[in-house]
């Protein structure tokens, strides 16, 4: 089971977007995915049809387990989806008191790690959705991701939230006293527009080294799939976006033989 956790210290950059468009295309290759809602807004769960205000059980229970985790709880907070290869562990807006409520217990920060481990035998790739600010949630999702996907939305501003996220990175990884990878996926990408071309000269000077060598561009169908509550690819598998993220995919999964086109197209 691979972890992969999709953060960044700032809204609407595509975080949300990111973990399902992911999730859609792993399952179409017939991965078994499980999409954990860590935002307390829950965009992720309404997206699949799961309402954070009246949500009982979900991630939330997991931090009332004291300590026990067993495959049978942990998948008795798991709900299904239309999709196939496709489950969510949804958000409840009470996930917003867990900082207050839990922040200072110890082993807070291995929640997850813990939940998910029960779960190995079930899934090929956990996909974590991290609210945009640090706390407790973004701390388990940290924890025990193996790779870390961070979407900066092509914009100046976006880039502070970056710097903050690198920031952040790099206390968890003394604290975890390893070295986790992370990817910098450009997105909202407009190429008319100077602030795009400008945000990603400066992603291409600053991140170099962990930059995805492409964008995601702005495409006006992923409202559309969210309004309707399927994965792009799903709904229409030949638009600029999912090309995007298959480019994407390949990339993550080491497969980026198309790369080079993508680049050069650009
Ligand atoms: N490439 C794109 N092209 C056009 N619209 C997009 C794109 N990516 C995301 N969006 C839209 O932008 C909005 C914000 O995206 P998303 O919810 O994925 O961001 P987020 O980082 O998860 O936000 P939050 O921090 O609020 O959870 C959504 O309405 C989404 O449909
Ligand atoms: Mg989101």
């Amino acid at each position: 089971m691979k972890v992969w956790a999709i953060a960044n210290q700032k809204g609407g950059v595509g975080k949300t977007t990111t973990a399902v468009s992911l999730a859609g295309l792993l399952s179409e290759k017939g991965s078994r995915c499980l999409l954990v809602d860590a935002d307390p807004h829950g965009s992720l769960s309404v997206y699949f049809g799961n309402d954070p205000d009246t949500m009982q059980g979900g991630l939330y229970q997991l931090f009332h387990q004291d300590g026990n985790y067993s495959s049978d709880v942990t998948k008795e907070q798991v709900v299904s989806t239309q999709f196939d290869c496709i489950d969510v562990l949804p958000a409840s807006t009470s996930m917003a008191a867990l900082d207050r409520q839990m922040g200072t217990k110890p082993g807070m920060g291995l929640v997850f790690g813990k939940a998910l481990k029960c779960l190995d035998d079930y899934y090929d790739y956990v996909l974590i959705d991290c609210p945009p600010q640090l706390g407790i949630l973004m701390v388990n999702a940290l924890a025990v991701c193996d790779q870390l996907l961070v979407p900066v939305q092509t914009e100046f501003l976006a880039l502070k939230g970056l710097e903050r996220m690198v920031h952040t990175l790099h206390m968890i990884m003394q604290s975890r006293n390893t070295v986790l990878n992370y990817t910098v996926i450009p997105t909202l990408y407009d190429r008319r527009t100077k602030a795009s071309r400008g945000a990603l000269e400066v992603l291409q000077e600053q991140y170099e080294d962990n930059l995805w060598p492409s964008v995601i561009p702005v495409d006006t169908q992923f409202r559309e799939a969210s309004r309707q509550g399927i994965p792009l690819s799903l709904l229409s598998p030949k638009t600029r976006g999912v090309e995007a993220y298959t480019n994407l995919l390949a990339h993550l999964l080491g497969e980026s033989e198309s790369l080079n086109q993508v680049v050069a197209s650009r």
